[in-house]
C-alpha cells in the first residue's frame, strides 16, 4: 500500500543530513556545554555552530537567539517575559483570536494574573486588518502578538505592517513563525518584528528543541530559572543534539528556500485543482493567494472530517482534520468558526500539508482516492444536498 504524509503541519520528517549531524553528540560527543574540559569545549563549539545557523536563517545576530524547548516553550517566553518585563508601563496585550493554544493559553494564563487581552478578530480569509489593530491599541499596550501562518488554513499575514502600527504605538511586536519557517523568507529586519518563534520539528528538525529571537535591548523576563544558561533567560542544560539539529534544519531551509517553495506551490496548486475538479462543493478555507505555499484546507458539505481521516488514513494517507476532537465531543475549530463557518462545515473540513519531501505521485494518489470517499459520507448523510 502507498504510505503518502499530508500532515506536515502536525510534524516532518527529519531531515537525513540533520540525522547525520545530530548523531555523534548522542555519542562520543556528550559534554555538557558548561564544562571547562574539552567535552565542555566540544559541546559549547557546536551550540555556538547551530547558534549561528539559527540567526543567519532569521538574518539575526547569534546573541539574539536562545534555544527553547519547542514553540510552545518560545511564544510563552516572549509573552510572559515581555508582559512581566514592562508590567510598570502597561498591562494590555494584543492577540488575534485565530492564534495557536502556545499562544491562546498563554494569555489566558496572563488575564488571571492581571494581564488584561484584547483577541481581534479576523476577516473571511484569517487575515488581521492592521485598522483593527490601530484600533486596539492603547496606551497600555505593551506586546502584540500576531502569527506569521495560521497552522490549519495556512493564511499569511502582512506582518511588517502590523508591527509598524504597534511600533507607532510603543508596544513591542511578537510573531509565532512555527510554521511560516521554510515557506516564507524569514528576515526578522523586513519583517520589523522585536521576537518571533521557531520550532524545530516543523522544519524536518528534531521534537523538542526550538528558539526564540529576541532582538538586541528587548525587556524580558525569564520564565524558567535555574543555573543561568542562555544567558539568564532559559536556564537548564543545553539540548545540544537538538541545537545541532535545529542549526542543520534552519541551514537546509535557508539554502533551499527557493526551490522548496516552489515545489510545494506547484504541490498545492494540483491538490486544490484536482480536488476542486473532482468534488463539487468544495470549499476552500483560508486566504486564496496569501496562503502559505504547502497548505490545502478544504471543507465538504455532508462529511464529518474526522471519518474521513480514517478512511484516508485506511488507503494509507495521512492527513488531518480541524476540529479537535475529545473522547466525547468533535469541537469545530476555534480558526474555522473565526474565519465565519458554521460548525457543519467547520466540522467536516479537511487540512492537507505538505513539505519538500512529497512528490506529484503523492498528490495524484491522493487525489485518486479522496473523491470517491467524500462521495461514499454524502449519500449515507441525512445533512447532505447537492446544489
Ligand atoms: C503555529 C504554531 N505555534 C506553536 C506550535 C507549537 O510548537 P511545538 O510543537 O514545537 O511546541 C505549533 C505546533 O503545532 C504551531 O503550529
Amino acid at each position: 500500500m502507498n504510505r503518502v504524509y499530508l500532515d506536515n503541519s502536525a510534524t516532518t520528517a527529519v531531515d537525513p543530513r540533520v540525522i547525520e549531524a545530530m548523531m555523534p553528540y548522542f555519542g562520543e560527543r556528550y559534554g555538557n556545554a558548561s564544562s571547562l574540559h574539552s567535552f565542555g569545549h566540544e559541546a559549547l563549539e557546536a551550540v555556538s555552530i547551530g547558534r549561528k545557523q539559527v540567526a543567519t536563517f532569521l538574518g539575526a545576530t547569534p546573541k539574539e537567539v536562545y534555544f527553547t524547548a519547542g514553540g510552545t516553550e518560545s511564544d510563552n517566553m516572549a509573552l510572559q517575559g515581555v508582559a512581566y518585563a514592562r508590567k510598570e508601563e502597561g498591562n494590555h496585550i494584543i492577540t488575534s483570536s485565530i492564534e495557536h493554544p502556545a499562544v491562546l493559553e498563554t494569555c489566558a494564563f496572563l488575564e488571571t494574573v492581571g494581564f488584561e487581552v484584547t483577541y481581534l478578530p479576523v476577516d473571511t480569509t484569517g487575515r488581521v486588518l492592521p485598522s483593527t489593530l490601530e484600533a486596539a491599541m492603547t496606551e497600555r499596550t505593551t506586546l502584540v502578538s500576531i502569527m506569521h501562518a495560521n497552522n490549519e488554513i495556512g493564511t499569511t499575514q502582512d506582518i511588517r505592517d502590523l508591527a509598524r502600527v504597534a511600533h507607532d504605538h510603543g508596544a513591542l511586536f511578537h510573531t509565532d513563525a512555527v510554521q511560516s519557517a521554510g515557506k516564507l523568507p524569514l528576515d526578522v529586519e523586513s519583517l520589523g518584528v522585536d521576537l518571533l518563534s521557531l520550532s524545530g520539528h516543523k522544519i524536518h528538525g528534531p521534537k523538542g528543541i526550538g528558539a526564540l529571537y529576541v532582538r538586541e535591548g528587548t525587556p524580558i523576563k525569564p520564565v524558567v530559572y535555574g543555573g543561568g544558561h542562555e544567558r539568564g533567560l532559559r536556564s537548564s542544560t543545553e539540548n545540544v543534539p537538538g541545537i545541532v539539529g535545529v542549526g542543520m534544519a534552519c541551514e537546509l531551509a535557508h539554502t533551499y528556500l527557493d526551490v522548496d517553495i516552489s515545489l510545494m506551490n506547484q504541490m498545492r496548486d494540483a491538490l486544490i485543482e484536482g480536488i476542486s475538479d473532482t468534488i463539487p462543493q468544495a470549499v476552500l478555507n483560508g486566504h486564496p493567494t496569501e496562503r502559505l505555499c504547502n497548505n490545502v484546507n478544504m471543507s465538504f458539505a455532508g462529511v464529518e472530517g474526522e471519518a474521513l481521516i480514517l478512511s484516508l488514513d485506511r488507503a494509507g494517507i495521512a492527513a488531518s482534520t480541524g476540529s479537535a476532537c475529545s473522547s466525547k465531543t468533535s469541537k469545530a475549530s476555534h480558526v474555522l468558526l473565526a474565519i465565519g463557518l458554521d460548525q457543519a462545515l467547520a466540522l467536516g473540513s479537511l487540512r492537507l500539508t505538505l513539505s519538500r519531501m512529497n512528490t506529484m505521485e503523492d498528490i495524484a494518489y491522493t487525489i485518486e482516492k479522496l473523491p470517491a470517499m467524500v462521495a461514499r459520507f454524502r449519500a449515507m448523510s441525512p445533512l447532505w444536498k447537492e446544489e
